[in-house]
């Protein structure tokens, strides 16, 4: 049984005016953070209480053109403090969200007023960034689009956000323990409820032959999505935002790791009365994320191939001369990790087990009010070898810059802000410090970044 999109913005309509505090008439840039009540499992759990932007789940989407200004002022109506990172964006420092490191949280019932310039064209998302782990968990998200100058020629277009929700059967709602153990050591907080954009088995209309985007975020704590398409030949057209110089064929299969995003622009080959579907794999299973009721003809043949986005300016990455860095990642179970220092204190395993921290970075437990990882200059060429020590797979995020992973033979990889390294691999990145300000790297598996992988980059 599945809710119709109709349904659930019934129900958050009532719910919304129910709780909405006053708000200054001439603010139409707010955007509250809030505690909600939604229909978000089948309805005979009742409804859930989440924390939300803008009353809806997922919160008020924000679409601006390229080189536009956002505004928006947050309003916190939550029980913690909280803050707003703009996922991706080339962003000034003082802008980037990031409690404890760019501004101080914002206490319950204050705002803070965010706002900047969008440089790049691409699919973005904002999050909550303090108590990530348990403020993205609870629906502090929403989708950031900012729009092409020319419009790329497609059919339709869909903003997909992917997420598992950890809910407790017993009562419908969300399982309220963020710091469990089990998830900080292992792989992170999985949820058992898998929803795009707050609804399970989520449901289109589409015609044969024709061409849609799809805006796909992994806004997930943990997660990592494997996609698969049928009844719909894709193509992807960008990647964290940045579009490839070419569009790559799909393939068999899009692994989408949290924080990350792909646009994908699909064709619709099933044909009327059937159904297409993107699917999900988990545990070796298919299950349709979305479905695709075909239910026409958009035209009698398929469309050529597509031609690629128009790049974002971007500077280029020198290899020679560039600074060498390493990040060694160690720790969580299975690990061997047997000491780290911690706030400059070395401790051993069992005695950060005790302070609830997993994971090292270079043998400290890192945090974003640390030693920065380096210093650099403005302008200065880097790469920086990963390596990861651990049994686990992590999702690495860099605050403010995109960079390129770098092939072993030197090639450089697509622009991306979040890359995913599996336990035992080694990924060297390579980009321009070219924004100045202190930069946040951190595992996007919320579990991690809250147990030890957090630490920054500070560029003059
Ligand atoms: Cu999407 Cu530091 O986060
Ligand atoms: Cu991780």
């Amino acid at each position: 049984m599945h809710l119709t999109r109709r349904q659930v913005l019934g129900g958050l309509a009532s719910s919304a005016t129910a709780l909405a505090l006053p708000v200054r008439a001439a603010e139409t840039t707010a955007l509250t953070a809030q505690v909600v009540d939604m229909q978000l499992l089948p309805e005979e759990y009742g409804r859930t209480t989440i924390w939300g932007y803008g009353g809806t789940m997922p919160g008020q989407e924000i679409r601006v053109p390229q080189g536009g200004r956002v505004q928006r002022t947050l309003i916190n109506q939550l029980p913690q403090a909280t803050s707003v990172h703009w996922h991706g964006i080339r962003i000034d420092n003082a802008m980037d969200g990031v409690s404890g490191l760019t501004q101080a949280a914002v206490a319950p019932d204050t705002r803070f007023d965010y706002d900047f310039i969008a440089p790049d064209a691409g699919t973005y998302w904002y999050h909550a960034h303090n108590r990530s782990v348990e403020q993205v968990a609870r629906g502090l998200y929403g989708a950031l689009i900012v729009d092409e100058p020319v419009a790329p020629d497609i059919d339709q277009e869909d903003v997909f956000i992917l997420d598992d929700w950890l809910i407790d059967p017993s009562t419908g709602q969300i399982d309220g323990d963020f710091e469990a153990m089990h998830d900080r050591s292992h792989a992170g907080r999985n949820g058992n409820f898998i929803a795009t954009n707050g609804i399970s088995g989520l449901t289109k209309t589409a015609r044969q032959n024709e061409r849609r985007r799809l805006r796909l975020i992994n806004a997930a704590n943990a997660r990592i999505f494997e996609l698969r398409l049928d009844g719909l030949e894709g193509w992807i057209v960008a990647l964290d935002g940045m579009p490839l110089a070419k569009p790559e064929p799909f393939g068999n299969y899009l692994l989408l790791g949290p924080g990350q995003r792909a646009d994908v622009f699909v064709d619709v080959t099933a044909e009327p009365g059937n159904a297409a579907h993107l699917l999900a794999v988990i545990n070796d299973q298919s299950y349709p994320q979305v479905r695709f009721d075909v239910t026409g003809r958009a035209s009698e043949t398929r469309r050529p191939e597509p031609v690629a986005l128009e790049s974002n300016a971007y500077s280029p990455v020198m290899l020679e001369n560039a600074t060498q860095l390493a990040l060694n990642m160690e720790g969580g179970a299975m690990g061997g990790l047997r000491a780290a220092t911690l706030g400059g204190k070395r401790m051993d395993f069992r005695d950060l087990v005790a302070e609830g921290q997993f994971w090292a970075f270079n043998g400290a437990i890192g945090r974003a009010e640390d030693a920065p990882l380096a210093r650099l200059a403005r302008g200065e060429h880097v790469r920086l070898k990963i390596s990861n020590d651990t049994a686990f797979p992590h999702a690495m995020h860099l605050h403010g810059m995109h960079f390129q992973e770098v092939s072993e033979s030197g090639h450089l990889g697509p622009l991306r802000d979040t890359t995913l390294i599996f336990g035992d691999q080694t990924r060297e990145i390579a980009f321009v410090a070219e924004n100045s300000g202190n930069w946040l790297l951190h595992c996007h598996m919320l579990s991690h970044a809250a147990s030890g992988m957090t630490t920054r980059i500070e560029v003059a």
